[in-house]
């Protein structure tokens, strides 16, 4: 029998014999070692030491011991069977002050990395910034000042210039929606600034920085495959009326089309300038170029839908922040966020595979044709170990199952989409909340650092092994 006929055999909705699974992971969520091997701060170790933060007061300076830990966690990846592992690189362990000369102890961690994934048969699939500014940068203005964008760059080319020869598949800024609006305009996220028009700024430096590292990667080697990731959501009006209608446009817009029209078609959405009332008008000729440079994917993380109302007074966000925090909508800080009734995770976000499905038929109607990649999704329950010793996650079972359904459908459907990433691979530090939500395949047990897969580990073991999903019935 050839391989083919027994996958085909054991799966029903099978997914094609390349498609890439994965799983994610970011490096200050997981490595910890703050201080050794020459790493300098980042926003987030200054960040987490501010009162009121974070849940708990908790920090990552140890978070899971990846960084003393990884060979058995490589070990760990291959024996579920993972084709890949999207991690990101911490900037300040390669540069501690954002610039200057590459600090090799650092660097050196990643390549034992690459090697140990190479060699175990999982392939690295590197993100380049997962949020952790060198503290330097940020003292010099951070995102909201160009001169960020162009540091970025020279830090994304050296590290590429170190790995590009073992790594083909990169990403340059994971979710510059965050990393801008929760960083700079709401204050949930590090550096905790509350300064709406420098979030913008901060936006636009975000996508200008992805666009210099791209076409500086691409200069070192053109068979690199480069792409840029977004975390988009479907967006529903709570009602027809006009003012919900708008609501979900502007949320749309600003969560959306800002960051997929920048990238995509090398312009920002006429409507979201208007929304943003001259906030953008600082962005120089040329700018919008550099941020469309071509992309050879498109790496999307999804987990939820948002519903939204024109009228004020609701919620100010789709999930409440844990600490105290501004909108992150800026000109749009008038919409409120309502519960449209659907069961949701420990986030306290609906779930919903259906926006998934929107999203990747949307993009595949209304965007230039670019191979698309689910680079996270996934789902924090309240798990409990059970006697067994195993945590028995069904819901996230179910979660998982029904948003891989969707992707196979849009598959389908003709959606070129390539591969998909459960985020997390192991419970980690989950920003603002610290270690209280667990989005782990595999359980980590944080007094003993002992690893445990969960049932939906060894789920998702199955369906890799299996090349897909069996029917319905299962
Ligand atoms: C995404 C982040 C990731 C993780 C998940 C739950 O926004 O990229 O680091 O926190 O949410």
């Amino acid at each position: 029998m050839t391989t083919q006929e027994t996958r085909l055999q054991a799966a029903e909705l099978l997914f094609p014999a390349d498609f890439v699974w994965g799983a994610a992971t970011s490096a200050y969520q997981i490595e910890g070692a703050v201080e050794e091997d020459g790493r300098g701060r980042s926003i987030w170790d200054t960040f987490v030491r501010q009162p009121g933060r974070i849940v708990n007061g908790e920090n990552a300076d140890v978070a899971i011991d990846h960084y003393h830990r990884y060979r058995d966690d490589v070990r760990l990846m291959a024996e579920l069977g993972l084709g890949a592992y999207r991690f990101s690189v911490s900037w300040p362990r390669i540069q501690p002050d954002g610039s200057g000369p590459v600090n090799a102890r650092g660097l050196d961690f990643y390549s034992r990395l690459v090697d140990e994934l190479l060699e175990r048969g999982v392939d690295p699939w590197v993100t380049l910034y997962h949020w952790d500014l060198p503290q330097a940068l940020e003292d010099a203005g951070g995102w909201p000042s160009r001169e960020t964008s162009k540091r970025f760059a020279d830090y994304a080319a050296a590290v590429h210039d170190a790995l590009g020869d073992r790594v083909r598949n990169w990403s340059t800024v994971n979710e510059p929606w965050c990393a801008a609006f929760l960083g700079y305009a709401s204050g949930e996220h590090a550096p905790g600034r509350r300064e709406p028009a420098q979030a913008v700024r901060a936006a636009h430096h975000l996508l200008l920085a992805h666009g210099l590292a791209t076409q500086a990667m691409r200069a070192q080697r053109p068979d690199s495959r480069i792409g840029g990731c977004v975390n988009l959501y479907a967006i529903s009006p709570q009602t027809e009326s006009e003012a919900d209608r708008d609501a979900a446009r502007r949320i749309d817009g600003l969560q959306n089309r800002f960051f997929l029209d920048a990238l995509l078609k090398g312009a920002y959405p006429e409507d979201v300038l208007i929304d943003l009332d001259g906030m953008a008008d600082f962005t120089e000729d040329g700018d919008m170029e550099i941020v469309s440079a071509p992309i050879d994917m498109l790496l999307i993380n999804y987990y939820s839908r948002f519903t939204v109302s024109g009228i004020p007074g609701g919620a100010a966000s789709a999930a409440a922040a844990p600490t105290d925090a501004g909108s992150p909508w800026v000109g749009s800080e008038a919409v409120s966020f309502v519960q449209a009734g659907r069961p949701v995770t420990a986030m306290g976000w609906e779930i919903d595979d259906t926006g998934l499905r929107e999203i990747l038929l949307r993009l595949a109607r209304e965007y230039p044709s670019v191979p698309l990649v689910i680079s996270e999704n996934g789902a924090a329950f309240e798990d409990v170990v059970g006697d067994d010793g195993v945590v028995h996650d069904r819901e996230r079972v179910d979660y998982i199952e029904a948003h891989l359904r969707t992707c196979h459908a849009a598959i389908e459907a003709g959606v070129p989409l390539k591969g998909y990433f459960a985020w997390s691979l192991m419970d980690n530090f989950e920003w603002a909340w610290g270690y209280d939500k667990r989005f782990g395949l595999v359980r980590v047990d944080y007094a003993t650092q002992e690893r445990i897969p969960k049932e939906s580990a060894l789920w998702y073991a199955g369906t890799i092994r299996r090349g897909g999903l069996n029917g319905p019935a299962e």
